[in-house]
């Protein structure tokens, strides 16, 4: 099917409320964690019992701000508490993998931030530790999981857009240089690619798959991390796509498939709820509304939530919104990347 349609397929998205529940741990209580545990308990049915932290004083403020019964000042208390189904990993990316791995020794399914490790290498150690014990793992790629991305997969799936030549995406936030921060500290993973670069990278390999070869060019700050990427991938038959981002700068933070048949403007920022507009050949233009019921910005974090408790309920063991095999794709580019840039992964 390749005309251009007068109603967009229905959302597959799985229900925030009414389905699956699981009883939720977090290791590393920082930024992103008060963020997701606060869209959790806000917005879905899923409940967070249990925080580790490094420090018991650090654990003991997060569970009191949200409610959290089981408090422990380790990681390694955490991942023995037998009330737990699954452990958020909400460290940094430096942590991420022997985080996953001890998770998973413990017997818990894993849901790891973004991106799910430093390196392909180490992704892929963490996807054998999940099937080794039959164990669910995910990276926490939100966006894959909300309504948006659901409807843009059937109109590629359904042919909509024709042959997609070019996708671009530019994620980039401007942050002040603080050596120490991980953003730029080497030892913790920063630069631009691994933390923002992550999601038009992501959203490429969504629409497009893994490349035949990958083009990066950049610059590096003081610390030796990347401060700004452009990457361009490049695919049989001379599709392309395009990746932008910058710590240095905020910029527009949309996407575009372009298709042969049509293309998909996704409105800013590309990564959280909102809209896109379909527009054919012809001009003939579709917009699709998100609905208030997908939340700001960051309430969006809660659609990877309800996903992950539905499909541990139904035995899977990856999210086929964005499967394992595609975040260890991912890191494969940024990898790639980051070596032709002088940083490359440990
Ligand atoms: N999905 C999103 O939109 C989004 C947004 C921001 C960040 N993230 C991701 O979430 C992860 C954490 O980012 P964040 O901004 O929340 O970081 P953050 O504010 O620094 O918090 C990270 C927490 O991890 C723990 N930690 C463990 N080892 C650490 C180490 N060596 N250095 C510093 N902290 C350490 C700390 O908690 P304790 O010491 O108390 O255990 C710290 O509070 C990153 O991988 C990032 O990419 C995702």
């Amino acid at each position: 099917m390749n005309s251009f349609p007068t109603v967009f397929p229905a959302s597959t998205a799985i229900p925030l409320r009414g389905g699956a529940t699981l009883k939720w741990g977090v290791l590393g209580p920082g930024t992103i964690a008060n963020t997701f545990v606060t869209t959790l308990h806000a917005n879905s049915d899923q409940r967070m019992l249990g925080v580790g932290s490094r420090s018991l004083e650090r654990a003991s403020a997060f569970a009191a701000k949200h409610g959290i019964p089981n408090v422990y000042g380790s990681y390694e208390a955490l991942v023995a508490d037998p009330d737990i189904d699954v452990v958020y990993i909400a460290a940094p990316h430096s942590e991420h993998r022997d985080l996953a791995l001890l998770a998973l020794a413990a017997g818990k399914h894993v849901l790891v931030e973004k991106p799910i490790a430093l390196s392909a290498a180490e992704a892929r150690e963490i996807a054998a530790a999940a099937t080794a014990a039959g164990l669910f793992a995910a990276e926490a790629m939100w966006t894959r999981f909300l309504p948006k991305s659901t409807v843009i997969r059937q109109l590629l799936d359904d042919g909509v857009l024709g042959d997609v030549r070019l996708t671009s995406a530019e994620l980039s936030f401007k942050f002040g240089f603080d050596p120490e921060h991980r953003l730029y500290n080497r030892e913790l993973g920063g630069g631009a690619l691994l933390d923002l670069g992550v999601y038009p990278l992501s959203f490429i390999h969504f629409v497009m798959g893994a490349p035949d070869a990958v083009h990066a060019s950049g610059s590096l700050c003081s610390t030796g991390v990347d401060e700004q990427a452009a990457i361009t991938l490049e695919y049989a038959g001379g599709a392309q796509g395009f990746a932008a981002t910058t710590v240095l700068a905020s910029g527009s933070n949309g996407a575009v498939i372009t298709g042969t048949s049509a293309r998909i403007e996704v409105q800013p920022n590309f990564i959280a709820p909102g809209g896109f507009t379909l527009i054919s050949a012809d001009d003939e233009r579709l917009d699709w509304h998100d609905e208030p019921s997908s939340g700001n910005f960051t309430e969006g974090l809660v659609w990877q939530a309800a996903a992950v408790a539905q499909h541990i309920a139904d035995g899977r063991t990856e999210a086929p919104e964005h499967p394992m095999s595609t975040a260890i794709a991912v890191l494969e580019t940024i990898d790639d990347a980051r070596t032709q840039l002088g940083y490359p992964p440990r």
